[in-house]
């Protein structure tokens, strides 16, 4: 018994750049390596959701061209079903010029299809029934807000889960929006978007954290890398912690290859756990073991782990630690 998950989103290919330099104005630097993988914050955590044991559905858009069916291909591969990506003629597949150098990344999306997902999209009968048919639905902001809104205001109509993953940030996020959402997954500056600071020491992030989860409503869960991850249920919300307040999971430091997708695995976990019915603070802590090991290899999709490799590597960590 498979929980029922829907990912709405974007999906890109990754050109990916591996290079021990950086080039300023004006220069030319000799790289090493170029590749093409899949990516795209929505896919990315639809393949993560497909391969930690959800029967998942993505729903979103590419182009007619041969990287859209890279990205199709990439989806039914990890057992995710692709047929609500519609593929839109007349547009490009939209990808994602990423720039690899010692482990950190820098990234320059351009949205081609995922530009053209419209509300009208989620109201076809198909998705509809996906979106509200789903234990968890998971969002993110690489689509066009109204597509988001539609789709979060649909699954909360049903009996969803609605897990919105705030990136890339978005200021000013519609109350329409907001209002639906159950879990609200924002690293650290987009935490300080959500939350009208310019900055956000890490100091003052636990606070943060709670005071969202109090105004919002919703649990929200912030990740700080290796570093672990800052949670809080809110009163009366759908997911519910051990405690109230906010709550801190362990991180782990494993070598870092690439850490591109990181968060979509982290979310694509959190959301069959949570779907599973599993608290928040089991649920945070098998993110936190699928996110680190996604970490550990190159590309976002390539690095999802399965469910079993997550349970060795937390019962590794969990015998390391005594
Ligand atoms: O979250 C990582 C993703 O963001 C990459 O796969 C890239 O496509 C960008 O959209
Ligand atoms: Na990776």
């Amino acid at each position: 018994n498979k929980p029922l998950i829907t990912v709405v989103g974007s999906l890109n290919m990754d050109l990916v750049v591996k290079t021990d330099i950086i080039p300023v104005e004006g220069e030319t630097v000799s790289g090493e390596e170029l590749h093409y993988l899949a990516g795209g914050k929505g896919a990315n955590q639809a393949v993560a959701a497909a391969r930690l044991g959800g029967q998942t559905t993505m729903v979103g858009a590419v182009g007619s061209d041969g990287f859209g069916e890279r990205l199709l291909h990439s989806l039914t591969e990890s057992g995710a079903d692709a047929s609500q990506v519609r593929i839109l003629k007349d547009t490009v597949t939209g990808t994602a010029s990423i720039w690899l150098s010692k482990g950190d990344n820098r990234i320059i999306v351009i949205p081609g299809a995922n530009g053209q997902v419209v509300p009208a999209m989620m109201e076809e009968a198909d998705t509809v029934k996906s979106l509200t048919a789903a234990a968890a639905v998971l969002l993110q902001l690489e689509i066009p807000l109204p597509a988001v809104t539609r789709a979060a205001q649909l699954a909360a109509e049903g009996s969803a889960l609605v897990v919105l993953n705030p990136a890339p940030a978005v200021p000013g996020l519609p109350q329409e929006l907001l209002r639906c959402v159950d879990v609200v997954t924002p690293n650290r500056s987009e935490l300080a978007v959500l939350t009208g600071r310019d900055d956000l020491r890490p100091e003052d992030v636990d606070a943060a954290v709670a005071e969202l989860a109090a105004s919002l409503g919703a649990a929200v869960v912030t990740t700080l890398g290796p570093e672990g991850a800052v949670y809080a249920a809110a009163p009366g919300g759908r997911v519910q912690a051990g405690r109230a307040g906010a709550c801190r999971a362990p991180g782990y430091a494993v070598s870092a290859v690439d850490t591109t997708g990181a968060g979509d695995c982290f979310n694509g976990a959190l959301a069959v756990a949570l779907a599973r019915g599993e608290t928040l603070d089991a649920a945070v802590s098998f993110a936190m073991g699928a996110a680190a090991l996604s970490v550990t290899k190159l590309g976002a999709q390539t690095g999802m782990p399965s469910a079993r490799e997550v349970e060795a590597f937390l019962a590794e960590q969990k015998a390391k630690a005594q």
